[in-house]
């Protein structure tokens, strides 16, 4: 019998795995090897990506998901042509942390305070560079230095002057850098070339978050890399072109059917124009569909017909393959060059461990992070009944709707005055639901990575890629299908 034999219209319910000789010496995840890769180039400490839909990941969720070692996919769901809002959200999650900012922020040496503020404002940045004509430094500027301080003084007057800086010329190492600012007490490193022009500035905050986030995802300048998600149509060029611009690492073209000629026109579009850009597609659930992808030069598939939490392609189409089927068949297709993300349909934190041994490289969570303070979107009160005590109180909740939702679909198009049938007529394809407002996605995040470390331990592995081997090689041993008295005695609870 083969894997795809035993899968067969079934889904994450359907399973259970059989406990394995365990042997590993701590559940840890700071212990367990957990990384994987997002993209054929991409590696990530840890195996979650947070959806690109617009009640769950803007820069606040990108960035949590960077620092513990995953990504972050920013979504595309503003109005069409509105390109700006989504470039904001990926230049603020590529400016949260760096290792050596190399474009500091800058301020002429004969301007006057009342610039130097407006920059500070503008960026949210406290400390500029002080510079001449020739991007020589000459200074640096902190919020502390113009408060309280008449606009026209010019900054000349108010900045520590370079002789009284300390510079080191040339890149230097982290440990290095920190040695200097220990020494001299300091929190801001200038680096120069040897004519004296800026190099680029070092600060201990960013020392300070890196020693923090041992296993965060970034780039070689030491920024959190992030995700951005383009469609196969209208302003999909512009758009990859903007978020490029403002630093994301990978681009998700993202539509509901990824096996269509929209995607191969969308797919060798963006490789004319931008190259070897890090590019995944999706979604597909089928080997064709994700053969279909990989044939076409895509460096990561994304997995999912229908599995999604505020989905409902299923009950309007009738289209779409039980998840865990969908990723062994696209695991077939796609062979094992190009990873694959396993998106939608994960409700529970042992379902990270199933949509991994089937085929997932890493898992799209949605509906598992919604609520969360990270997300998007207002809280607001409502009244629920308590029904030991029969009395009301008021509940925070937080917004979570699909992306093909009436809601979602009407913002879109700019169709606020048009009615919910009106709207259904466009063929929506998702929910709108209310979940309860909770706290940060760090502790969601923090328990996932505990219980994927304990599943590494109960299928006697040493670390994630590890158990995925003795899974594909053996998957018999540890597959175990459910009656409905063993579904219930598992996951109802
Ligand atoms: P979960 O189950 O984690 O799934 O919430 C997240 C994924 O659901 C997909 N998605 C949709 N699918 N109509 C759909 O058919 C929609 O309106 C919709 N919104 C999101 C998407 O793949 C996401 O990553």
């Amino acid at each position: 019998m083969t894997l795809l034999d035993l899968v067969r219209g079934k889904t994450f319910d359907d399973f259970l795995l059989a406990p394995q000789l365990g042997i590993v010496a701590s559940r840890d995840p700071e212990a367990i090897d957990l990384s994987t890769r997002f993209s054929e180039h991409l590696t990530i400490s840890r195996p979650l990506v947070s959806a690109n839909m617009d009640t769950i990941t803007r820069a606040a969720m990108a960035v949590v998901l960077a620092e513990e070692g995953g990504i972050g996919v920013i979504d595309r769901g503003f109005r069409a042509g509105e390109i700006g809002p989504q470039v904001a959200e990926v230049t603020a999650v590529k400016r949260t942390q760096h290792g050596v900012i190399l474009d500091p922020h800058t301020v002429g040496v004969d301007r006057g305070v009342d610039e130097a503020r407006r920059i500070m404002k503008r960026t949210g940045v406290g400390t500029l560079a002080v510079v001449d004509e020739q991007r020589v430094l000459r200074g640096l500027l902190t919020e502390r230095d113009v408060r309280f301080v008449s606009a026209d003084k010019p900054v000349s007057e108010r900045m520590t002057p370079r002789e009284r800086l300390v510079v080191h010329v040339g890149a230097i190492g982290f440990a290095e850098a920190e040695a200097l600012m220990v020494l001299h007490k300091i929190k801001k490193l200038p680096l120069l070339n040897a004519d004296g022009t800026v190099l680029g500035l070092m600060t201990a905050k960013d020392l300070t978050n890196h020693q923090r986030h041992p296993f965060a995802t970034r780039d070689p300048q030491g920024r959190l890399r992030v995700a951005a998600a383009v469609g196969a149509t209208g302003d999909y060029l512009e758009r990859t072109a903007e978020v490029l611009r403002a630093g994301a690492d990978a681009i998700v073209i993202d539509i509901a059917h990824g096996h269509s000629l929209i995607m191969d026109k969308a797919i060798a579009q963006i490789r004319g124009r931008f190259g070897d850009v890090e590019l995944i597609a999706g979604n597909v659930a089928t080997e064709d569909g994700a053969r279909f992808l990989v044939d076409r030069g895509v460096n990561g598939v994304k997995v999912g017909i229908g599995p999604g939490g505020g989905c409902t392609t299923r009950l309007t189409t009738n289209f779409g393959v039980p998840q865990v089927e969908a990723l062994v068949r696209a695991r077939i297709g796609a062979g094992d060059r190009v990873p694959l993300i396993a998106d939608g349909g994960i409700k529970r934190d042992g379902g990270i461990a199933l949509g991994l041994l089937f085929g997932g490289d890493s898992v799209m969570l949605g509906s598992a992070f919604a609520g969360t303070a990270e997300t998007p979107g207002d809280i607001v009160l409502k009244p629920v009944l308590v029904s030991e005590s029969q009395k009301i109180v008021q509940v925070p909740f937080k917004v979570f709707r699909g992306m093909a939702s009436v809601s979602a679909v009407r913002e879109r198009l700019e169709l606020e005055e048009a009615d919910a049938q009106e709207v259904e007529a466009f063929g929506a394809e998702g929910l709108e639901v209310s979940v309860p407002a909770r706290g940060s996605v760090r502790a969601v995040i923090h328990n996932m990575l505990k219980h994927l470390c304990s599943s590494i331990s109960y299928g006697g592995a040493s670390s994630l890629v590890d158990l995925r081997q003795r899974f594909s090689a053996d998957p018999v041993r540890y597959l175990g299908s459910l009656s409905d008295a063993s579904r219930i005695e598992s996951f109802h609870r």
